[in-house]
């Protein structure tokens, strides 16, 4: 995919209006610090424009990134943070889950998870409420550069197997240090939102 403009064009927060978008949007799901954010920046060919940390809980906004006035990133803020309050954790949720129902231009969702762990009840929820109001979900399975190669079929099972995934739903393997899986999500983005 060539970029040629980026701009993060929309920020909500938990009592912001969600935006009535009219090109097809990508989402990003996942827990607190499993690589969302950077990605993005990966699909956007940016370092730094959707802002990253090592500390969980950074990115606390829906953040809709247009992308070549065709299509949109949505970074999500993660969930399973435990650093936040219950109050905190359910007004996030809530709004997640509003903008994944409302949303009429959400062409694919995808789940972010850790190659190196085993998915925990949280990601399995998201994968199943996903499925639930009708979307495909595409699995990325991140940090692969943390994992030697020998690793990751093994992985890629136990996340399969974790999530209960269906055979036809697809795995990829993904590192924002490397690249390696970019090509191939950039390919599914293509082909979803010329579709
Ligand atoms: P929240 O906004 O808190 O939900 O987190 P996030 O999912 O957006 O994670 P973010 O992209 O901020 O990354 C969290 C940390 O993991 C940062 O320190 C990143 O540099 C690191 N990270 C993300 N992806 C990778 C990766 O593929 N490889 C390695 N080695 N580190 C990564
Ligand atoms: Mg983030």
């Amino acid at each position: 995919m060539i970029i040629r403009n980026v701009e993060l064009e929309t920020v909500c927060g938990v009592t912001s209006r969600l935006p009535e978008n009219t090109l097809p949007e990508f989402a990003f799901a996942g827990k607190s610090n499993v690589g969302k954010s950077s990605l993005i920046n990966a699909l956007m060919n940016r370092k730094a424009l959707a802002r990253t940390s090592a500390q969980p809980g950074k990115t606390q906004t829906i953040n809709f990134y247009n992308i070549n006035k065709e299509l949109y990133y949505v970074d999500l803020p993660g969930y399973g943070y435990a650093k936040v309050s219950q109050t905190e954790k359910e007004k996030w949720g809530k709004m997640i889950e509003n903008y994944l129902h409302k949303s009429k231009m959400l062409k694919c969702v995808f789940l972010l998870v850790d190659i190196r762990h085993e998915p925990s009840a949280n990601d399995r929820t998201m994968y199943e409420w996903v499925v639930y109001n009708g979307f495909r979900p595409v699995i990325i399975a991140t940090k692969l550069d943390k994992i030697n190669r020998s690793q990751i079929q093994k992985q890629v099972k136990l996340i399969r197997n974790g999530l209960g995934m269906e055979k036809d739903d697809v795995i990829i393997p993904f590192s924002a240090a490397s690249k390696q899986g970019r090509e191939e999500i950039w390919a599914l983005i293509g082909k979803m939102a010329a579709g």
